[in-house]
């Protein structure tokens, strides 16, 4: 390992935009704890070394992963069948017909991990929030509610040395200390093992300017380059790069020991293509810090216009994105009245910083609201589909993409 610091950063790290003050993104609170709400400094850098964009500081994984986490990955119906969907290609691709072992980083509410339920793979998942974590158990998912690290190994011994796949989705960019995250899964997989993880992808974030990837949990937004410059750092290699349409274009890597002789030999013209098109340089953080600005300027614009006729603007899904678009650009309950949602923990309370009230979505037509902001522009199409009336009622999505 040429890389012994505690925390992968890389050298030569430039500073490159500022997003101002910031309260936990899933951070959902009730009016009496808005006193004592907890703010950082929510801005980003770019290692020209290993081509790396990261948040400059974050807080402490237990103040956002605990046992109130409010987000559940079975809230999305084209989530579910994405993860299925993921799981079948995995057991063509990479499983045994029998005796595999398999582990899940970040396992949530057990949505991947169900797939593999009555097969003949054994699972474990690894989630650091109880209230998800409990309720995988109790759908009948292997979860245990802890960090993925090497001290946490105890419930997982019959896995070390001896697992095929670690899989992850929506995770690695959350995990702080990438070194303990690469030395626990050496210490587990087997020779032969395969490291496996989807995530927000810096070239759809790059190209759509939604900075709003960017809040406290995703303290990396990784690249082809960036994974295949970490892994190099260690006996590991990348050998295959998936594109997805998820989370608004997400990147599957499979990642295998060095030893490995197979990978795609798309990979290559993949980096050229990163190369040409400066998301693995510098250049391409700068273009993103004027282009996030400018989108600033553009939503603001918008929304007085439309406060300016008289219209009356709603929003709708509760994102954890939604909290940087809100924070960064001042937008408050005199812009936004409220905030349609699914989740039960988070109606009835206010979203973090801005204070706008969440309300259940079944309400969504009861009041009518010219404009609704789309939040999870992510999920348009599932959206858009159950909420086919808004728009015969004459209503308009918008969002700041
Ligand atoms: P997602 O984009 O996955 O959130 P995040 O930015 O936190 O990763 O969207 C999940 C949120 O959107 C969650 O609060 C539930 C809400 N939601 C709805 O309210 N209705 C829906 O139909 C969907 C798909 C999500």
């Amino acid at each position: 390992m040429k890389n012994s610091n505690c925390k992968i950063t890389g050298n030569k790290t430039k500073n490159i935009i500022s997003f101002g003050k910031m309260p936990i993104a899933n951070g959902f609170l009730n009016k009496k704890d808005f006193k004592n709400e907890f703010f950082f400094n929510l801005s980003v850098s770019f290692s020209e070394e290993i081509s790396l964009l990261q948040l400059n500081d974050h807080p402490k994984p237990k103040m956002m992963f605990n046992s109130k986490y409010p987000f559940y990955t079975s809230s999305s119906n084209f989530m579910k069948l994405h993860f299925n969907e993921y799981a079948s290609w995995a057991k063509k691709k990479f499983l045994k017909k029998i005796n595999n072992k398999i582990i899940e980083i970040g396992s949530n509410d057990g949505t991947f991990l169900k797939n593999f339920q009555n097969s003949n793979t054994e699972h474990l998942g690894f989630e650091p929030s109880k209230n998800v974590s409990d309720l995988a158990i109790k759908r009948g998912v292997n979860s245990t509610n802890k960090f993925f690290t090497r001290e946490n190994l105890i419930k997982a011994e019959k896995f070390i040395g001896k697992t095929d796949i670690i899989f992850g989705a929506n995770v690695v960019c959350h995990i702080p200390d990438l070194i303990e995250f690469i030395k626990t899964a050496d210490k587990l997989l087997n020779d032969d093992g395969k490291i496996i993880f989807e995530e927000p992808y810096l070239g759809s974030m790059y190209k759509k300017t939604s900075y709003d990837q960017i809040y406290d949990e995703h303290i990396f937004i990784f690249s082809i380059t960036a994974i295949s410059k970490i892994f190099d750092l260690f006996d590991f290699q990348i050998i295959d790069a998936i594109p997805q349409v998820t989370h608004g274009g997400s990147m599957r890597y499979v990642i295998s020991r060095k030893k490995t002789k197979h990978f795609n030999k798309k990979i290559k013209s993949m980096l050229e293509t990163e190369k040409r098109k400066k998301i693995s340089s510098l250049q391409g953080a700068l273009n993103f810090r004027k282009n996030c600005e400018l989108s600033k300027e553009k939503l603001l614009d918008k929304l007085f216009k439309i406060k300016k006729k008289g219209y009356k603007i709603c929003g709708y899904a509760a994102t954890s994105k939604s909290t940087t678009i809100l924070n960064y650009c001042n937008i408050g309950p005199d812009i936004i009245d409220c905030i349609f949602d699914t989740t039960p923990d988070k109606i009835g309370k206010f979203s973090p910083g801005k204070h706008i009230p969440i309300l259940d979505y079944k309400n969504f037509t009861k009041t009518f609201y010219n404009y609704s902001f789309l939040f999870a522009w992510n999920h348009k199409k599932e959206i858009e589909k159950k909420e086919k009336k808004y728009l015969k009622k004459g209503g308009r999505w918008i969002t700041h993409l």
